[in-house]
């Protein structure tokens, strides 16, 4: 007894890991285990000899399950230790740095557009880059004969063949979306559409893709006073100072009167500033919505008027930010997304202020 308790105690107390001790509860409390054959040995022994043994018996395999249990937990404890040791963390220590993304200024600027115009009471209106020969052309007031269009530059689809229809264009502008909005909300309406559009063109300040952004005005009396007041209004906002601009005369098939709005500004080594210097760059069209394009939309023309404008984006980005080239907006380099982009938190707003 005294030889199979030190046995097997010395075992439990040598076992390195569970399945050490699992063999050991095995040979010597398993059925055949060397205790469990002690324990039939009582059968044979005499009732006296019984009396002593068989209590012996049990408390030494109480005492083994004891010491088995036991080191069980001993293991389990040093296997957290260990885990606890080797799988430390400092969660103190401050993040990788990350190399963040900035926001191009075509979206900053649109966004600040957003901003000051929603504020006038101008709502967001959407229409597709693929647009139809109707909305783009025929319903401005611009018929395939007409000379505007050969001006225009533009891209046009592949018809399918046999088709009678004139080709989808990549929309040249963002007036289309005057006769989609009138369409669906009808008179009165104040809405502006920003937007990219396409134009075959390609110099320092023409890409064959850029940026527009439609307003629309209509009412029962918005005069040519309102739309000077609203983009006099939205320039200085935009610019955050009163610059000086030029109302041009100019025609668009779409508007009567038309006007062309020029900002003064200055070229110096290829760097622009707008408010000051001699030259002028042209960043908007407008005028009062032509009577025909009102009719084209389904709107009486004789009960609505209003007006009608078309800002580059890209243009007033440049003049804004100092930005000279404007193919540089479309490379894609690293390096100027870096410089000219925006922090992404610098959310415009008019009570934040429109930029940093
Ligand atoms: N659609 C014109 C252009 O792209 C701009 C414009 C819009 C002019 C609205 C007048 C009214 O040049």
């Amino acid at each position: 007894m005294e030889e199979l308790r030190n046995k097997y105690l010395d075992l439990i107390a040598r076992a390195a890991d569970e399945a050490t001790i699992e063999d050991v509860r095995v040979a010597a409390l398993g059925k055949k285990g060397e205790v469990a054959l002690k324990m039939r040995e009582l059968g044979g022994m005499s009732p006296e000899e019984r009396q002593i043994m068989g209590p012996a018996l049990n408390a030494l395999k109480d005492e083994i399950n004891t010491a088995l249990t036991a080191k069980k937990a001993a293991l389990a404890d040093a296997a957290l230790d260990e885990r606890l040791r080797s799988e430390w963390l400092d969660v103190s220590l401050p993040v990788r740095p990350r190399r963040m993304g900035t926001i191009h200024p075509i979206s900053q600027v649109t966004e600040e557009v957003m901003a000051i115009l929603a504020d006038m009471g101008f709502a967001v209106a959407e229409g597709p880059q693929i647009e139809s020969d109707w909305y783009n052309f025929d319903a401005l007031n611009m018929p395939s004969h007409h000379s505007a269009r050969a001006e225009m530059d533009t891209f046009y689809m592949k018809t399918p063949a046999g088709s009678k229809e004139p080709p989808a264009v990549l929309r040249t502008h963002t007036s289309p979306v005057q006769i989609r909005a009138l369409e669906k909300n009808g008179a009165p309406i104040r809405v502006i559409a920003p937007g990219r559009v396409y134009r075959a063109d390609y110099d320092q300040t023409h890409t064959p893709m850029f940026n527009q952004v439609e307003g629309l005005c209509i009412d029962k009396n918005v005069s040519m006073a309102n739309l000077k007041w609203v983009l006099e209004e939205f320039l200085s906002a935009y610019f955050g100072k009163r610059v000086k601009t030029r109302f041009r005369a100019s025609h668009f098939p779409f508007t009567e009167p038309s006007a062309e709005v020029d900002v003064q500004c200055q070229w110096n080594n290829g760097y622009v500033t707008v408010g000051e210097g001699n030259d002028w760059l042209e960043i908007l069209g407008s005028g009062m919505v032509h009577p025909k394009v009102l009719q084209n939309a389904g709107v009486d023309p004789k009960e609505w008027q209003g007006f009608a404008f078309g800002i580059g984006i890209d243009r007033i980005a440049m003049l804004k930010y100092g930005i000279p080239d404007l193919r540089a907006f479309f490379d894609s380099d690293l390096r100027w997304l870096r410089h000219y982009g925006f922090a992404a938190l610098d959310v415009p707003t008019l009570h934040g202020g429109l930029s940093r």
